[in-house]
């Protein structure tokens, strides 16, 4: 028999991420390709007739699992029975602006959205934040969503990881596919640390293959922080097929499992590292039917406390930034 269709609502719809990730999620790489999708599509009134003509697009490749469109400028209706949100669609940072006007122009939003969620989503809604500051804005909606569990709330790392683990294919010669126990730590940022001290390839390490510290310190960790900013240079637009394929894979993982391999998600923090609870931080963890698991136990030498603690003051930093929207 055939399934139900899942709600996926997905905001930002008329940019340049959802361009990618609308025809991928309509395809079945997000949720299997036994899944019918209902797409409940959101973005800001003047968006609208540039929403249509995508969805015109989606339309005209007929999707077989594609089982209807929702197109609106309110969340009330967009995140209506969600069982998976998407939001992708965030204030860009325009000339002149300050980080802390980009936060309070964000915390608008994602107060907003987290009540939508919180008044009209599925209790079991899975909500990914992508738009930027991706760590702050779902620790936003988080807080303005209390009726919902707060582990229901996850940003967007799995660019990262990706990026950090296309970066060892390359240096080692190996497989992307092969790389296991590689996390990204902290904030979707350029302070994220990439940590590749328990990585293996085929059980051998990673660190031992690549046996050369300085590269690891000083090209691998700035290369992965710093990657956003250096497509954004190279396109004059940021990544957009990327950051929506990690979006795939994120929520695709959550929901049907990463078969015990690690992946990074930002989680909020059971206290776990020494990061304080609620603290939306980049973890690694392995998720089986539907929930994540924080990989617990693991050690942290000086270098990486560094590292974490560098991370985590920036997004202390960010969260004073818009304590005063949440009350
Ligand atoms: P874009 O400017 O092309 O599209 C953003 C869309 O969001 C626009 O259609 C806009 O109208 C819409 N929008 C603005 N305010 C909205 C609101 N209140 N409700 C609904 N929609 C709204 O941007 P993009 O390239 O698609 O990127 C979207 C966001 O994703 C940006 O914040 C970007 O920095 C971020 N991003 C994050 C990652 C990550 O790894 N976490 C990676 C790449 C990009
Ligand atoms: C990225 O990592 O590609 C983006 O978060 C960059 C950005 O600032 O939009």
């Amino acid at each position: 028999m055939a399934k139900a269709p899942m709600r996926v609502a997905v905001t930002g719809a008329a940019g340049q991420i959802c361009y990618s990730l609308l025809f991928r999620i309509a395809n079945g790489d997000m949720l299997g390709k036994d899944q019918p999708v209902i797409l409940q599509l959101l973005d800001i009134t003047p968006a609208l007739p540039a929403v249509n003509g995508v969805v015109m697009e989606l339309e005209d490749c007929a999707f077989p699992l594609l089982a209807g469109v929702v197109i609106s400028d309110d969340p009330n209706v967009a995140f209506k029975d969600a069982d998976v949100a998407v939001l992708v669609g965030a204030r860009p940072r325009s000339k002149g602006m300050e980080r802390k006007d980009l936060l309070e122009a964000n915390g608008a939003i994602f107060t907003v959205q987290g009540k939508a969620l919180n008044d009209h989503a599925s209790r079991n809604v899975k909500v990914l934040v992508v738009g930027n500051p991706a760590n702050t804005n779902a620790y936003i909606a988080m807080k303005s969503a209390p009726d919902l569990p707060r582990e229901n709330f996850t940003a967007m790392l799995r660019l990262d990881y990706n990026r950090a683990a296309s970066q060892i294919a390359a240096k080692t010669g190996k497989a992307v596919d092969g790389i296991e126990k590689l996390t990204v730590w902290g904030n979707h940022s350029p302070t994220m640390y990439p940590d590749t001290r328990f990585a293996t390839i085929g059980g051998e390490s990673v660190d031992g293959m690549i046996n050369d510290q300085a590269w690891t310190r000083d090209t691998f960790i700035p290369t992965v922080g710093k990657r956003g900013a250096a497509i954004i240079e190279a396109r004059g637009l940021s990544s957009a097929a990327s950051a929506a394929n990690a979006a795939i894979d994120h929520i695709h993982d959550w929901i049907l499992g990463s078969n015990g391999k690690w992946v990074t998600m930002g989680v909020p923090s059971n206290g776990d590292y020494g990061i304080p609870a609620d603290t939306m931080y980049g973890f690694p963890v392995t998720t089986e039917n539907g929930t994540y698991t924080i990989v617990e136990g693991l050690e942290i030498d000086e270098f990486s406390r560094s590292k974490m603690d560098a991370t985590l003051a920036e997004l202390e930093e960010e969260k004073a930034g818009i304590a005063h929207l949440l009350g």
